[in-house]
């Protein structure tokens, strides 16, 4: 394994990221800000973005909170719905407004609005289909009767496979993938279908949930699984197929929410996520391939020009902060009050 002291990188997107809204917002895009170029936002807030008026308001709050001097391009998702007019699409696609997120209802935080039967949107897809607008989806089904953990795969034979059937030409992200069968799924597909993946799904495995009693703050959806589920993410991640990039999946919420009787889904990583995955990807003696799945392969699949500039990483021991400001509460980021072993320079 190389020891060089630094490893320099065209500078990274994050091609999935939650920034919440009002004081929240303010708190945590500093944070994407300093790290990456762009990032696509979720639509995911109370009331959820699902118009493209919205999206706009929304990216102007999301510019103010970036701090001067810092060049950092929000990309806009819209919030698909069982009710989004196909004709909203032409808007949407003219206003700049990248993919539609489909959130099956109930699936994951915010997702109360999501979707409940697909085949209730396909005039919509049928326009995104045409407009080359993404589709993003959350990947798991939400009936009760299948386990928790088998979600993801359950998804992909119920909702993922038949949906691409039906709309070919369709680019769809295959959002915080989690399992061996959806790296899998998404490796023998086609070149239009993508994935993203986490840092911590790279990095853990789901005994973190329950070391020395439970940890909410490795709580997120979809749940972490069984290691080798983890190791076939580090092989895809690292792979070198363009199929897999970065997506960071920062979901924010006040810690007194996550330590709770029934804590919120999602971990915080915007602050340190590129040292997090630069160490997954240290692990796997793949640093080498850290820029692809960073820098190259989500900008390629989005039709995005490459960054020109760099960003330099710095082999450093430091401390995550604990806790960190969070409108009136705080926000723990994972592996807070732990040490890592790179550093942003
Ligand atoms: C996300 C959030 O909090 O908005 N939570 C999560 O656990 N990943 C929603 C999501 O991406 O599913
Ligand atoms: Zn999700
Ligand atoms: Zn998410």
């Amino acid at each position: 394994m190389s020891t060089a002291p630094t490893l320099t990188l065209t500078r990274p997107d994050d091609w999935h990221l939650h920034l919440r809204d009002g004081a929240a917002l303010a708190a945590v895009v500093p944070h994407t800000a300093a790290q990456f170029g762009r990032a696509i936002v979720m639509p995911n807030l109370r009331p959820p973005v699902t118009t493209t008026a919205q999206a706009l308001a929304y990216k102007a709050r999301i510019a103010q909170a970036v701090p001067a001097g810092v060049a950092f391009e929000p990309l806009m998702t819209l919030y698909l719905t069982d009710a989004t007019p196909a004709d909203e699409m032409a808007r949407a696609r003219d206003a700049g407004i990248v993919a539609l997120k489909l959130y099956p209802a109930g699936a994951t935080t915010n997702s109360d609005a999501g979707v409940t039967d697909i085949r209730k949107t396909y005039r919509t897809l049928e326009a995104m289909q045409r407009l080359d607008l993404k589709l993003l989806v959350h990947g798991e089904v939400t009936d009760p009767e299948v386990d928790l953990f088998d979600r993801e795969a359950v998804f992909i034979e119920r909702v993922l496979a038949p949906l691409r059937r039906d709309f070919p030409a369709l680019k769809i992200v295959f959002e915080h993938i989690t399992t061996r069968e959806a790296a899998q799924y998404v490796e023998s597909a086609d070149a239009r279908l993508a994935a993203t993946i986490t840092a911590h799904h790279l990095l853990y495995n789901r005994n973190a949930l329950f070391l020395g009693g439970i940890r909410p703050h490795y709580y997120c959806l979809p749940v972490l699984k069984r290691e080798v589920h983890r190791q076939a993410l580090v092989r895809a991640a690292t792979s070198g197929s363009p199929k897999f990039f970065l997506g960071t999946d920062s979901a924010p919420h006040p810690a007194h929410l996550k330590e709770h009787a029934s804590g919120c889904a999602g971990c915080y990583t915007a602050l340190s996520a590129i040292e997090l995955y630069a160490e997954a990807f240290e692990a796997a003696g793949a640093l080498q391939r850290l820029e692809g799945f960073a820098a190259f392969h989500g900008a390629d699949f989005y039709g995005l020009p490459r960054h020109r500039d760099r960003i330099t990483l710095r082999r450093e021991r430091w401390t995550l902060p604990e806790q960190l400001p969070f409108g009136d509460a705080v926000v723990k980021p994972l592996r807070g009050g732990e040490t890592l072993a790179w550093r942003l320079a």
